[in-house]
């Protein structure tokens, strides 16, 4: 299956990311034909004001997926705004897309409010959803892994390929798909979403000194007090870490002795440390391999790849927009 998922650079990647989006990205890549990319035009679309250098934070998310074990040779990695058919699409798919059905769209109004502190009252914020669009079905894309929250861009999505067939009459794109990815949803160490502007997640480049800082201070079941004190798991963030990370035995094991006070949370913590480190040691060992050249060459193959299949779809729309004929 042909599948096409972008994230928007942000800054490092967090085990929160990983959980809920990378690790499905990894397993989605084994057995279909994946485009993954870095949108930082979407990114512009929020932080326009900030001034970030979109370019090192792409530059750095793509690292991040290939330590995470995105395979290059595997899958096209490429960067949004390199591929400009992405923003002609984009002008085209804008001009038949009703305002309604962006005013309308859930997430719109949601962060509105959650930004408020941003003044994103423009026409970017606005038609995001239809740059979204124009990302997944330039590539024909089938399935679209996303999370929950970008339910409704899909839904407008696939609005806009049906109507554009019917606009134009002619059936040249894929309706795409979401593929939901199960969300398990890791919180930060304070209990609050895991975020780096909160100072509370674990990064997938941490080093094994900076995980165990981290998890050695999180809070635990304040009711232990003393180390045979009897816990309540089902209260501590950081047997939710251990049943995201490590396997069921143990987490059965540490479920168990947690309540009968028959293990001290230090130790608890150093079993945690441990399953965190088999996740990220390996990721370790694939960033060491990779240096910026190494890392720009991947992103300028993906890139012309993504144009080459691009320019060729953009053929077909513009035809279809411009000469009223369908070229199959
Ligand atoms: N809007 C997505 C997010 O914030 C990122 C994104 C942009 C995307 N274009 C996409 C995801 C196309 C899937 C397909 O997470
Ligand atoms: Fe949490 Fe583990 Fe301590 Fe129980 S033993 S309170 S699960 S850290």
């Amino acid at each position: 299956m042909r599948i096409v998922s972008g994230m928007r650079p942000t800054g490092k990647l967090h085990l929160g990311h990983y959980l809920g989006v990378l690790k499905n990205w990894v397993e989605l890549q084994k057995e279909n034909d994946c485009r993954f990319f870095v949108a930082d035009w979407h990114a512009l679309s929020t932080s326009y004001e900030e001034k970030l250098n979109l370019k090192k934070l792409g530059y750095d998310l793509v690292k991040d997926w290939i330590a995470a074990g995105i395979d290059p040779q595997h899958s096209t990695l490429f960067v949004q705004s390199a591929v400009k058919e992405h923003a002609e699409l984009y002008v085209l798919l804008n001009m038949i897309t009703p305002l309604g059905w962006l005013e309308r769209n859930p997430t719109y109004k949601d962060q509105l409010e959650q930004m408020r502190h941003k003044e994103i009252h423009t026409a970017g914020f606005l038609t995001y959803p239809v740059l979204q669009t124009a990302d997944i079905i330039l590539y024909n894309a089938e399935g679209v892994p996303i999370g929950e929250d970008q339910r409704p861009h899909l839904e407008i999505a696939r609005e806009i390929v049906r109507r554009f067939h019917h606009l134009f009459g002619c059936e040249i794109f894929t309706e795409p798909k979401e593929m939901l990815t199960p969300t398990a949803r890791l919180l930060g160490l304070d209990g609050r979403k895991m975020s780096k502007s909160y100072n509370n997640a674990i990064y997938l480049s941490d080093t094994t000194e900076e995980v165990w800082q981290k998890l050695r201070t999180a809070k635990t079941d304040p009711q232990r007090v003393r180390r045979n004190d009897p816990g309540d798991p089902d209260v501590c963030l950081v047997f939710d870490y251990h049943k995201a990370l490590s396997d069921d035995a143990t987490v059965q094991k540490i479920d168990a002795d947690c309540r009968a006070g028959a293990i001290g949370c230090i130790d608890c913590k150093k079993i945690c440390a441990a399953s965190i480190e088999r996740l990220l040691k390996p990721m370790r060992e694939r960033r060491a391999q990779l240096d910026e050249r190494k890392v720009e060459s991947i992103i300028e193959e993906g890139n012309d790849k993504a144009r080459t299949e691009a320019a060729e779809m953009m053929q077909r729309v513009n035809g279809a927009v411009f000469e009223i004929s369908c070229h199959t």
